[in-house]
């Protein structure tokens, strides 16, 4: 196998650069094929450092033009130009002086979407993480802050509108048809948070006045004819606006701020200062074209990015070992925020199932790392679920830990202290500590290894003596490169839940701090002792999912039966029917694979119908109630010699024995919930929407015709109840006349709407048929498909790999080999998206040994490719290792 020889960046290497660079002015002179950029460096020698250092900045793919030192042409001799680097040997002896580079770039041919290209015809630019240095030679680093002051020509027809980051300074005509434009940005920034917009887009507009009473324009600018689409986006910005200020204190901080839509776009979204750039996906949504779905997923990005201002933009990462510095704290503040604005308890679980999902298997298989890693071949590949999902839990359970108060005051501290600067995990954790006067050493250990802890359990109730005993031991098993791992401090939420369903009060409890409803394990062991409990109670932990570990208690399924019906806390019966659902789908996927026929117990299904007919609890709940583990949750939690067909007929069984149960229940609940009111995509109407097609699916599968469905599809007035029932048609009826018709009539509504589009070709691509992959590749010669465009990549490719399981295992290997050929071409092209794509192999040791041969040879293969990215390299070897 080829190996990869780039190199290692490491943590403990970090040394403050030589030279600072306070201000710089930069001059575009906007052109699609070939653009000069014209860079103004003040440049500063910082204190402590040698006179002599040569200056060496980072460049990616440039071309130099021209260097002048202090104004003057450089000679020759005195630096180095290759397309990756600029080395100056001779520099003036003055501490402070100019350095004007001038680099030619050709944004229409780069592919890659990092640095400045062009998308649908619009000039954007992405620099997070190292995109900057494809732009201008500079020191590409987030601890060097800098004052930008950016002027733009262009055609003043291709390009009527010329946004940067800051506050708009100066606009006006030039000859020949084109115009120019200035901005400056009075905050200094890392020159990742640099961007500029020039296109011919629409606008919506609207303003904001800060607490304080500051003016701000806000903008919002789409392709034109979509403005109505960014309504609910611009609504969306103004609530987080508001919430920022009321829960955090925070401020904005400058006279406008704008966010661009584009069509081609690596990530979901990105918070550069003033100016965010937003894949269009998570800012375009209106009931026609988006599902209750998109828009949250709307709110919540929209939210991300504009806190980003403060956690992330006003106070930034000292180098990119710090990414969940800005991504963990960020995530975590959209959360709380979605969580306000709708449902708490429904976003919770929606949040622990997308770890689940996403963060658990990465941090089970070869491409684990800690939340904050210490080393790295490519930063890109960094952007993870650990870094952001489990980044966003550890700053959870350090508010369960100081409690809501001192948490407030650690934030309030952390922001008092640190505005303006670039500093590190250990800077944030010890504001938490000097403003609690906590020691978090221990707790730290979530930043600094890798792994899910296991937490075992088990209690005994003592009747006579009125005590409660608990054991509690916790293990994190090995990840790579880190075999031993130190005990952690686990802050576990807990109840004891009596007869009646209430919380049992006891005298004191002994053998681990508790305090507040929660348990600090912090040792391997604790023998907890409950004193002066009166009934036998159901011990109910991890309440709220206060810390993210896998949980492993004595399988009593009587008393998971109680906490689904009776735990004070809405997220611990989720919790107990899922692990009931889990477990008895993991015996029955064990059945079918011993050639024996699944069978489920009449009292999880009945609990299953009784909590979604229950009209006390929230429709989006009930929804989530219906939702069995997918077949990849129960993958995972079999975690070896998977036979994901067997789990499939499982599932499927399943599925089957619960519609059968709740037929006529289903029928009566699915018409209560039809409504006549307008479309309105607030939580409430969402969720009801969200119970309909869940029953549906269980309709259709109990009456065993696609009728229910055909009727939701023809009749639907939104997105979410047509792309809901054509889901279904899909799954089950692919095959049949309703299903063939209405995925054509679906393409012939939505064919010039891409975003939709995109949904078309997800629900073809999650149907689990034996021509699953050849469906996929007749998808990926449609006209609209395209590798260039990464939403099209992900809604096909990624959706298959992920969420199609039969078909991406497929036991020939055809689903793999699907996957890779997909990687390979689109690596030399846009290597960002190819190696996440590639990622999809990470659990391929999991598979049954016929499959783990296939996904072997295939990754073998690919590694062994000549002129692999540094992305792809860096994946596929440690997936390989
Ligand atoms: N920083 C962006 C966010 O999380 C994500 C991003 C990373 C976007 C890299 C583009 C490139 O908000
Ligand atoms: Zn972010």
């Amino acid at each position: 196998m080829r190996t990869e020889s780039g190199q290692i960046f490491r943590l403990e290497d970090y040394k403050p650069s030589a030279y600072l660079i306070p201000g710089i002015a930069l001059d575009f002179a906007l052109d699609a094929d070939e653009t000069l950029v014209t860079a103004r460096l003040r440049v500063e020698r910082a204190e402590n450092a040698p006179d002599n250092a040569p200056l060496e900045l980072d460049g990616d793919a440039l071309t130099l033009e021209a260097l002048r030192i202090n104004g003057a042409d450089a000679p020759v001799s005195s630096y180095e130009a290759t397309p990756d680097k600029l080395t100056i040997r001779k520099l003036p002896e003055e501490r402070e002086f100019e350095l004007t580079i001038v680099t030619r770039v050709l944004p229409s041919s780069n592919t890659t979407l990092m640095g400045l290209y062009v998308s649908s015809g619009v000039f954007c630019t992405q620099c997070e993480a190292e995109g900057f240095r494809r732009i201008t030679y500079f020191l590409d680093r987030p601890d060097i802050l800098s004052v930008y002051t950016v002027r733009m020509e262009a055609d003043r027809k291709a390009a009527p509108l010329l946004l940067s980051n800051g506050n708009p300074v100066e606009s006006g005509a030039l000859e020949n048809g084109r115009h120019f434009a200035v901005w400056h940005d009075p905050f200094p920034k890392p020159s990742y948070l640099f961007a500029l917009v020039a296109g011919d887009l629409g606008v919506v507009t609207d303003s904001f006045t800060t607490a304080s009473g500051r003016e701000v324009s806000l903008g919002i600018y789409v392709e034109h004819g979509k403005e109505e689409r960014a309504a609910y986006a611009m609504d969306a910005l103004k609530r987080s606006m508001r919430w920022d200020e009321e829960r955090f204190g925070r401020e904005y901080d400058l006279d406008v701020f704008n966010i661009v839509a584009v069509s081609d776009f690596n990530m979901g979204a990105m918070e550069n200062k003033g100016l965010n750039v937003f894949n269009d996906k998570y800012v375009l949504a209106d009931a026609e074209t988006a599902t209750d779905v998109d828009f949250a997923n709307i709110e919540a990005i929209i939210a991300h990015e504009y806190f980003h201002n403060w956690t992330g933009n006003r106070i930034t990462c000292r180098d990119w070992f710090q990414l969940c510095l800005k991504e963990g704290l960020t995530v975590f503040r959209d959360h709380e925020f979605s969580a306000d604005e709708r449902s708490r308890a429904v976003k919770r679980i929606g949040e622990v199932r997308a770890l689940r999902a996403h963060q658990f298997p990465e941090d089970q298989g070869p491409l684990a790392h800690p939340v904050r890693p210490r080393r790295y071949r490519e930063i890109n590949n960094f952007y993870t679920a650990t870094v952001y999902e489990k980044g966003s839990e550890v700053v959870r359970m350090l508010r369960t830990i100081l409690g809501e108060e001192a948490f407030r005051a650690g934030m309030d501290l952390y922001f008092e202290r640190h505005d303006g600067q670039a500093v590190t995990i250990e800077d944030f954790l010890k504001a938490f500590e000097d403003a609690s006067g906590r020691d978090l050493t221990q707790f730290a250990l979530w930043y600094h290894q890798a792994g899910t802890p296991n937490v075992a359990l088990s209690s005994r109730y003592d009747a006579e003596a009125k005590t409660l005993t608990v054991e509690i031991e916790q293990s994190v098993p090995p990840t790579p490169s880190e075999s031993r791992k130190r005990l952690m401090h686990i802050p576990l939420a807990f109840g004891l839940v009596g007869p009646e369903g209430e919380d049992l009060a006891y005298e004191s409890a002994e053998g681990a701090v508790v305090e507040n409803g929660v348990i600090h394990l912090r040792k391997r062991r604790h023998t907890i002792v409950f004193k002066g409990v009166n009934a036998r109670p159901v011990f109910s932990v991890n309440r709220g999912f206060s810390a993210p570990v896998t949980l492993c208690s004595e399988g009593r399924t009587a008393d998971r039966l109680f906490l689904a019906r009776h735990d004070s806390d809405p997220f611990s019966r989720w919790q107990a029917l899922t692990t009931l659902f889990t477990d008895t789908l993991i015996a029955a996927s064990k059945a079918v694979r011993g050639g024996k026929e699944p069978a489920f117990a009449d009292d999880l299904v009945q609990l299953g119908l009784d909590l979604a007919a229950d009209a006390t609890l929230e429709e989006a709940f009930r929804a989530l109630v219906l939702t069995l583990p997918s077949e990849a949750d129960v993958a995972r939690e079999i975690g070896h010699d998977i036979d994901p067909d067997a789990i499939h007929t499982a599932r499927r069984a399943l599925l089957e024995t619960i519609a059968r149960a709740g037929r006529e229940t289903f029928g009566d609940l699915y018409e209560g919930l039809h409504d006549n009111a307008p479309f309105s995509p607030d939580a409430r109407s969402a969720g009801r929407r969200a119970l309909r097609n869940t029953l549906l699916e269980y309709l259709v599968l109990g009456e065993g015709t696609p009728q229910a469905a055909r009727r939701q599809f023809d009749d639907a007035d939104n997105m979410t109840e047509r792309a809901g029932a054509l889901t279904i048609l899909a799954q089950y009826f692919h095959d049949t006349e309703d299903g063939r018709a209405a995925l054509a009539a679906f393409e012939e509504r939505y064919r010039d709407t891409p975003l939709v589009l995109d949904k078309w070709l997800q629900i073809q691509a999650m149907i689990p048929s034996e021509g699953a992959v050849s469906l996929v590749r007749s998808l990926m010669e449609h006209p609209h498909f395209s590798l260039a465009n990464p939403n099209r990549v992900r809604a096909l490719i990624g959706t298959f790999s992920m969420a199609n399981q039969t078909a991406f295992h497929s036991a020939d290997g055809e689903g793999y080999r699907l996957v890779a050929d997909t990687v390979l071409a689109l690596d030399g092209q846009n290597p960002q998206v190819a190696a996440r794509l590639a990622t999809a192999f990470r659990s391929w040791r999991s598979l049954d040994k016929g499959r783990r041969e296939h996904a072997r040879a295939l990754l073998a293969d690919m590694a062994g490719r000549e002129n692999l990215s540094r992305d792809l390299a860096d994946i596929l070897e440690r997936t390989l290792a």
